[in-house]
């Protein structure tokens, strides 16, 4: 990798900042107040996916002699401290999974955290509370991130997944700890997303999905640049339908991304770009109706909406897949949380694991989806990036990652 790593570092006796992104779906009731809790009351972690990944840095670290000073955001708390957002149940499921104590903070930065970091002794953790409660986090403000800095006496970022903002404890900070090195979890996933866009194997297939066109356009008009053929489904495939003429009923369509869509579409023609569109769906009025019904895009009823793929689709997307040595995906097919509507999307994650292609998937939702069809250890790589993935792909420099020390 062209950045220095954890590896490179001396860490016996030091203080190391890991910046790690430790926002995962939390469940159960908030407590009164943030910082520690005698208790972590019943509030739990949801998923602890983000924390599994991020143990081996962290173990690296511990197992070096460095005292490490755990830094992640949680949520959008708007820049004040708010016990919701509190990362007292992210300290206690971490405390079990590495098998050693992890205190939380009462703050992430002040005399008092300063205080405790320097009596941490080798190998010792500390979990700083919730940057975020801080507004001058989000506005990447160089006091904060030197009052970040004096905490610790080198700096590793692990976080990945918020690798595409430019917050303090991701760039500012690293103008105060010098060098700034990569961990494990940004090493791998900057190495196995670095596979799609730096000489993929061909042929190389993304399958984009999901609620929003918007989101995704700059990623579309990027991959038919770069991809032999791109399978689009979801909700974000009826704007692209209606680009095309097709009436499609009550189902999702982005209005102001319309015209947008038919250039993307005429420039993939114009490259020899294949696009896969769906010819049918799985329509209903809504994702809570009971009764469902496939048909074809050219007889969507005016009154329904598209919630799946139909099995047409299904069909010619996974014959799509069929050769491809490479394969990216973001965003499910349809609303996969309703089993009526999960069809297209699990099977697809079947059929992606099945292909022999060295494939990864990004994004919340598609990496439950991959999941919950059983197929986890089939697929190349699951990130755990979801904003972050996307922006990667676009092809947009993510300031976490600029920010690191090149290796000399
Ligand atoms: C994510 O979950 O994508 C990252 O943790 C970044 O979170 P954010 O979108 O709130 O900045």
């Amino acid at each position: 990798m062209a950045k220095l790593s954890v590896e490179d570092l001396d860490l016996g006796g030091k203080r190391i900042f890991l910046r790690v992104d430790l926002n995962v779906p939390l469940a159960g009731p908030p407590p009164e107040a943030a910082g520690p809790q005698p208790e972590a009351g019943e509030r739990q972690v949801a998923d602890d996916t983000r924390l599994q990944a991020a143990l081996p840095t962290l173990q690296h670290c511990v197992k070096s002699g460095a005292a490490v000073i755990l830094a992640s955001h949680l949520g959008r708390p708007k820049g004040k401290p708010d016990p919701k957002y509190s990362l007292a149940p992210v300290a206690k499921r971490l405390e079990e999974l590495l098998g050693q104590p992890v205190p939380l903070a009462a703050d992430c930065v002040g005399d008092a955290v300063e205080a405790q970091t320097r009596s941490l002794g080798p190998g010792q953790v500390l979990l700083l509370e919730n940057l975020r409660f801080h507004p001058e986090e989000e506005a990447n403000d160089p006091v904060f991130a030197g009052a970040l800095a004096r905490l610790a006496d080198c700096y590793a970022n692990d976080a990945f997944a918020a690798a595409h903002r430019a917050h303090a404890s991701i760039e500012a900070i690293t103008r105060y700890l010098s060098p700034a090195v990569a961990g494990f979890l940004m090493r791998r996933e900057l190495e196995a997303l670095g596979r799609i866009l730096d000489r993929p194997e061909r042929p190389l297939v993304a399958i984009l999905g999901g609620a929003k066109v918007s989101d995704k356009l700059a990623l579309v008009e990027r991959l038919v640049q770069q991809v032999d053929a791109v399978l689009i489904g979801g909700g974000m495939a009826f704007t692209f339908l209606r680009a095309l003429g097709h009436g499609v009923g009550r189902s999702l369509v982005e209005p102001d991304r319309i015209e947008l869509a038919r250039r993307v579409l005429g420039e993939a023609s114009r490259r020899g770009t294949q696009v896969g569109l769906p010819v049918d769906a799985v329509v209903a009025e809504s994702p809570d109706d009971v009764e469902s019904r496939a048909v074809g895009v050219r007889e969507m009823p005016e009154d329904l909406m598209g919630l799946d793929i139909g099995p047409l689709t299904l069909a010619r997307f996974t014959a799509g897949l069929r050769g491809a040595k490479t394969i990216v995906w973001n965003g499910p097919m349809g609303v996969f949380e309703r089993s009526r509507f999960a069809r297209g999307t699990v099977e697809l994650a079947r059929a992606v694991a099945a292909s022999g292609a060295f494939s990864v998937v990004g994004g919340g939702d598609t990496v439950a989806a991959v999941h919950q069809a059983g197929v986890a250890e089939k697929i190349g790589y699951l990130s755990t990036a979801g904003g972050a993935f996307l922006e990667f792909l676009e092809g947009r420099v993510l300031p976490g990652v600029a920010a690191l020390t090149d290796r000399p």
